[in-house]
């Protein structure tokens, strides 16, 4: 409990810097898919959205490794089913992300295959900020419990 002061900040602000870090990427993503189709846009996309995937990957290894989760988990084991499930998430979004870049790599750069791919970036979009959503209120229980905070 001695670390509660300083720990806490420093574990919850660095996982929401990457947070909002990884949702600057979106944007950026988004920005890039904000242009007329044809082979430059689509060039810029999959640049950005490499990048993303990079980032993500790392962020990912991070919380699995520990130091974010791991802090709820020992405060408050009851959170634990709740950091694996959203831990479990993490394979499934990389994926989704390869699935894009292959699908950006194999289609042609046309309009309607344009859009579609806006579209399927925009469905990835929504689930990983719903990922983040949810990690962050786990590792905020965890730390409200902890402070004598939680219900
Ligand atoms: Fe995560
Ligand atoms: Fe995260």
């Amino acid at each position: 409990m001695a670390s509660i002061d300083r720990a806490d900040p420093v574990i919850m602000g660095h996982l929401l810097a990457q947070h909002r870090e990884l949702h600057d990427l979106l944007v950026e993503v988004r920005g890039a898919f904000d242009q007329p189709s044809g082979a430059v846009a689509r060039a810029e996309v999959a640049g950005r959205l490499g990048t993303l995937r990079q980032h993500l990957a790392r962020h990912f290894e991070q919380e699995e490794r520990g130091g974010f989760m791991e802090e709820s988990l020992c405060r408050m084991p009851r959170l634990a089913r709740a950091a694996r499930e959203v831990l479990a998430e993490h394979p499934p979004l990389l994926a989704a992300v390869d699935g894009l870049l292959e699908r950006l790599a194999a289609r042609d750069s046309g309009g309607e295959a344009w859009q579609q791919a806006g579209r399927d970036f925009e469905a990835f979009a929504s689930r990983l900020l719903a990922h983040e959503r949810n990690e962050n209120a786990v590792v905020q229980e965890g730390y409200n419990e902890d402070l004598g905070l939680a219900d």
